[in-house]
């Protein structure tokens, strides 16, 4: 077995409810809070009046950033980390999805180190400083964000969305309250649901060894999202089902579902990043839209995987099948076409994922330009 790290140095405070705790454990890292959102959901559910309520009835002074657009942008980012320190932060909190979290993490940094994120992206900014405390509370079942230290942050100039991670941006503290969940529309619970099952499927299909804990874990976990996702779909206030899509969207991008080896890469996030990059599209969208071809294309090198995936998570012997007719059963068939994308940007595309994406390279079956204008050629 391959040597991996594990190393997880984030306090989480997971339960229904446990979003109460927000002020009390906010108070443990400081005085004064930037408290980061999207501009609408938390304002029109009361979350984020809630927040700050808790907020205050511990001390801590709030200043409000309610400006995160979905696939967040540098440009974003860098306008509240000059707020966070004008106000002299010391806490950012992220209460939103992947979008929020991953914008906020990016904000301490920036605050902390006062460059711009994307210098940090570019290796060009010192990589020694430290960010400031981080709080994040997801309020989406989909990208795991709470459980790592990394952003996915788009610069909307050069069209160019990348992977930051740093050592310094893990969450001091998670929340992960399910209750949080219940107001998400049905279609950004079935684009989080493929989100977190594609987390899972890429590195269980890419896993270049397995091992029984890590296989079983992620099979687990996707045979939640499975049969949960269509049961929430059914029923948006279905409190246990939200609960056990929270659960396995914490697990899926978090070194839990690495530890013990078996790492995998996640080269069909590679080749969707660059759909949002250029098309701002929704995250999840743009992996269902892909996630058949690219099974298809990794079948050669993978062929096992694949099976065993269709036999542990689906119960049926092919797994492309079973995959495809549970992608219909959410909702979440998607083409590239009808997501706006034009055939002329294919090759453009697939540079943009070569570029900022290095890692597609390793793919079990190489990625270069051709394959990956075949993937999308198909997925259209
Ligand atoms: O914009 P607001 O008003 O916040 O509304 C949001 C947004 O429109 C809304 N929403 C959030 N919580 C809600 C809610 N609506 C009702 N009730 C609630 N409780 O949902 C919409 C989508 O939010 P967003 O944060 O964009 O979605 P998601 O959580 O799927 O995050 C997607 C982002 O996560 C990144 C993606 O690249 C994308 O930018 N990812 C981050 C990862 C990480 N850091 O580990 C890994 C993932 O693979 C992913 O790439
Ligand atoms: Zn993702």
């Amino acid at each position: 077995m391959s040597i991996s790290r594990f190393h997880m140095p984030i306090r989480f405070i997971i339960g229904q409810g446990s979003f109460a705790q927000l002020g009390r454990e906010a108070a443990r890292l400081g005085k004064t809070a930037l408290l980061v959102t999207g501009s609408c959901s938390m304002r029109s559910t009361g979350m984020l009046e809630k927040a700050s309520g808790e907020l205050a009835a511990n001390g801590i002074t709030a200043v409000v950033f309610d400006k995160v657009e979905p696939n967040p942008r540098t440009s974003t980012i860098d306008a509240a980390a000059k707020i966070a320190r004008d106000n002299k932060a010391d806490i950012i909190i992220g209460l939103g999805g992947g979008s929020v979290m991953d914008a906020s993490k990016c904000i301490a940094l920036a605050a902390a180190g006062g460059e711009p994120i994307f210098s940090y992206c570019q290796g060009k900014a010192n990589g020694k400083i430290k960010a400031l405390a981080i709080v994040a509370i997801p309020t989406v079942a989909a990208s795991g964000s709470e459980a790592n230290n990394g952003a996915v942050i788009t610069n909307w100039e050069t069209h160019e969305k990348v992977v930051l991670t740093h050592p310094s941006i893990y969450p001091a503290i998670s929340i992960v309250d399910p209750t949080l969940t219940l107001t998400v529309p049905a279609r950004t619970t079935a684009q989080g649901g493929v989100d977190i099952f594609c987390h899972l499927v890429e590195a269980y299909v890419t896993a270049h060894e397995s091992t029984l804990i890590n296989d079983s874990l992620r099979e687990a976990s996707m045979r939640t999202v499975v049969e949960t996702l269509p049961e929430v779909l059914d029923r948006l206030d279905d409190i246990e089902g939200r609960s056990k899509l929270t659960w396995a969207s914490t697990i899926a991008c978090s070194q839990f579902s690495s530890l013990g080896g078996g790492t995998g890469l996640m080269t069909l996030h590679g080749l969707e990043h660059a759909l949002s990059a250029i098309y701002d599209m929704a995250h999840g969208d743009g992996l269902a839209a892909l996630l058949i071809e690219w099974m298809k294309f990794t079948l050669p090198a993978r062929r096992e995987r694949i099976e065993k995936l269709g036999q542990n998570v689906f119960g049926a012997s092919d797994g492309i099948v079973a995959t495809q007719n549970w992608l219909h059963k959410v909702g979440m068939d998607r083409r590239l076409r009808a997501l706006g994308v034009k055939e002329a940007d294919f090759e453009a595309l697939a540079d943009n994922a070569l570029r900022t994406a290095p890692w597609v390279k390793f793919h079990p079956v190489p990625l270069d330009t051709s394959s990956i204008i075949g993937i999308y050629k198909k997925s259209y």
